[in-house]
């Protein structure tokens, strides 16, 4: 089995078993060290300072990738499951192939008082803050680290406690005070805000979280992202896509 092939595998199957997650997620910082992905994850620095951004390479043809978009709410508990067990496997098999777009909000509901927006979050004050937090992130990591950072966060039960461990891997360089500091005031506001936006524009509107859009529709069985995504990409299939690789998959299970 390849390296990222055995990793997204055990993935699937610890998932449950948090203290095995954060170690296979410190392995998967080490093989992002190792890959392409490290210039992508050092690339936190010169992105905040306006420099443009390294982008995760893409596939060996010029197809263009296949836009996977997520809605949802941090405290939501399907959510979390998709993000952590469908979303970020798949991304570890064929980011190479994907435009992956996270928009913490969901079901939120949002209001202008006096000039102020303010929010109401399905899971109460908490999921507003956490929306906000991982807003942030998006806002100020480069977008590989921030990713990795919500799904470690995702993960694991006491996210107040496990910022700045998760941080520590995936964006040393920040500081978690840095993204409290943006969540509780007028950037996290004005974030939030956005998502709130982006949600509102949704057509066909969302109907529960997490909503998933490939390429401009909602996917309705989410447990399929990986073949949707796979069949989609017009350009020459990643090795690890089902329709080429389910043998491989037999063998790696042995
Ligand atoms: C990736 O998604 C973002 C946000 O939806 C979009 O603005 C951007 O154009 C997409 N990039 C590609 C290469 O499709
Ligand atoms: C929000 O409300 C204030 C007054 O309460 C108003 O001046 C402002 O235009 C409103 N903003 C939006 C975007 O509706
Ligand atoms: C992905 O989204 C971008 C921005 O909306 C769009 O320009 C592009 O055509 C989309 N890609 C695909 C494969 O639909």
């Amino acid at each position: 089995c390849s390296c990222r092939r055995a990793c997204a595998h055990a993935v699937m199957a610890w998932s449950p078993l948090l203290p095995f997650l954060l170690v296979l997620l410190l392995q998967v910082a080490a093989v992002a060290r190792a890959s392409p992905l490290d210039t992508v994850l050092e690339g936190a620095a010169p992105c905040k300072a306006g420099y443009p951004c390294p982008q995760v390479p893409l596939g060996k043809s010029s197809s263009p990738p296949v836009n996977v978009s997520l809605y949802y709410e941090a405290l939501c508990g399907g959510c979390r499951f998709f993000l952590v067990r469908e979303l970020f496997p798949t991304w570890l098999m064929v980011y190479e192939i994907l435009n992956v777009t996270l928009v913490p909000y969901g079901n939120a509901k949002e209001q202008n008082v006096s000039g102020k927006w303010e929010f109401e979050c399905q899971h109460g004050e908490d999921e507003c803050k956490w929306n906000k937090v991982e807003a942030c992130l998006l806002d100020q990591l480069e977008w590989s680290a921030a990713f990795l950072t919500i799904v470690c966060l995702e993960e694991l039960d006491d996210m107040e406690s496990n910022l700045k461990p998760c941080l520590q891997i995936y964006a040393p360089k920040v500081s978690p005070d840095a993204i409290m500091d943006c969540a509780m005031g007028d950037r996290g506001t004005q974030l939030l805000h956005m998502n709130a936006q982006l949600t509102d524009a949704l057509e066909p509107p969302h109907e529960y979280v997490p909503w998933v859009v490939v390429n401009g529709k909602p996917l309705k069985d989410i447990s399929q992202l990986l073949t949707v995504v796979c069949q989609l990409y017009q350009g020459e299939k990643p090795e690890l896509c089902p329709s080429k690789a389910s043998s491989h998959w037999d063998v790696c299970l042995k």
